[in-house]
């Protein structure tokens, strides 16, 4: 299972796993054009791939997603928590509603979305968030907001890691500094050169990062925050 999977990472990941052998259920805002590509690409691979319309701002309707998802496709093995929006201001015109929105998605959404597939997952199974380095460097102005919703989600990963362990079910979090997609298509330029391997990082090579943190060599890892961002934390 893959919240917000119609684009960018989470679309790159949904894809990776369905390489690795998985059938993948994945929800998605509003983009039922790029949903059903995604659908496409992992049908071709051979695998079974569900889009579910389901608003991660609202607690019902992951709960629906996740409901819809197992009866289709069965108990979960695997849920990455990727939905997650970005809106900057700096902190004196930051207005309140845009504000509990991004609590709502970033963090309300990732708690939810955890808490409702762990209750239909296998032992032994994986939860992978997205994250962000800027819970580490908030980096540029305006980004208050986004950094703490992300510090909120590696903090959240530590404890549920603990809640879940007696189940073997890891919990981890990768943390991607720029990377190519529509979140950045705008300040592409900047970013790469803040960036000290002068490049923004691909979908791609996230998603191998949760292939690996889903896989069952990654068994011993938990709890952990995982930066994957060209060195831009450094
Ligand atoms: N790109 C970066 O540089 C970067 C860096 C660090 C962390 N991240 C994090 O990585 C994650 C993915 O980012 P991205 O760059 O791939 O973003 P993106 O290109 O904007 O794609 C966002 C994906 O999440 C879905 N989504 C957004 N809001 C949602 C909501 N309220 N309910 C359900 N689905 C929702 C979108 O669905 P629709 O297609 O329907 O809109 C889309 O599939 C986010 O959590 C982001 O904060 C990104």
């Amino acid at each position: 299972m893959v919240f917000g999977g119609s684009r960018g990472i989470g679309a790159a990941i949904a894809e990776r796993l369905a390489r690795d052998g998985f059938d993948v259920a994945f929800t998605y805002a509003s983009r039922s054009d790029r949903a059903a590509e995604v659908v496409a690409v992992i049908e071709k691979s051979g695998r079974r791939a569900i889009a579910i319309q389901a608003d991660s701002a609202d607690p019902a309707e992951i709960r629906g997603a996740v409901a819809h998802a197992v009866n289709e496709l069965g108990i979960l093995d695997v849920a990455v928590v990727n939905a997650g929006m970005l809106r900057r201001a700096p902190i004196e015109t930051f207005g309140l509603e845009v504000f509990n929105l991004m609590l709502d998605v970033n963090v309300r959404g990732v708690f939810v979305a955890i808490q409702a597939s762990v209750e239909q997952m296998r032992d032994g199974g994986r939860v992978v968030t997205i994250g962000s380095n800027t819970a580490i460097r908030t980096g540029s102005v305006g980004s208050s907001v986004y950094a703490m919703t992300k510090a909120a989600v590696a903090a959240l990963v530590k404890g549920v890691a603990l809640d879940l362990a007696p189940r073997r079910i890891t919990v981890n979090n990768i943390q991607p500094g720029p990377t190519a997609t529509d979140m950045t298509a705008n300040m592409a330029s900047t970013l790469e050169a803040l960036v000290p391997l002068r490049r923004l990082g691909t979908p791609r090579e996230t998603a191998a990062l949760a292939s690996y943190l889903v896989s069952h060599d990654a068994g011993f890892v938990t709890g952990a925050s995982v930066t994957i961002d060209g060195g831009y934390v450094l």
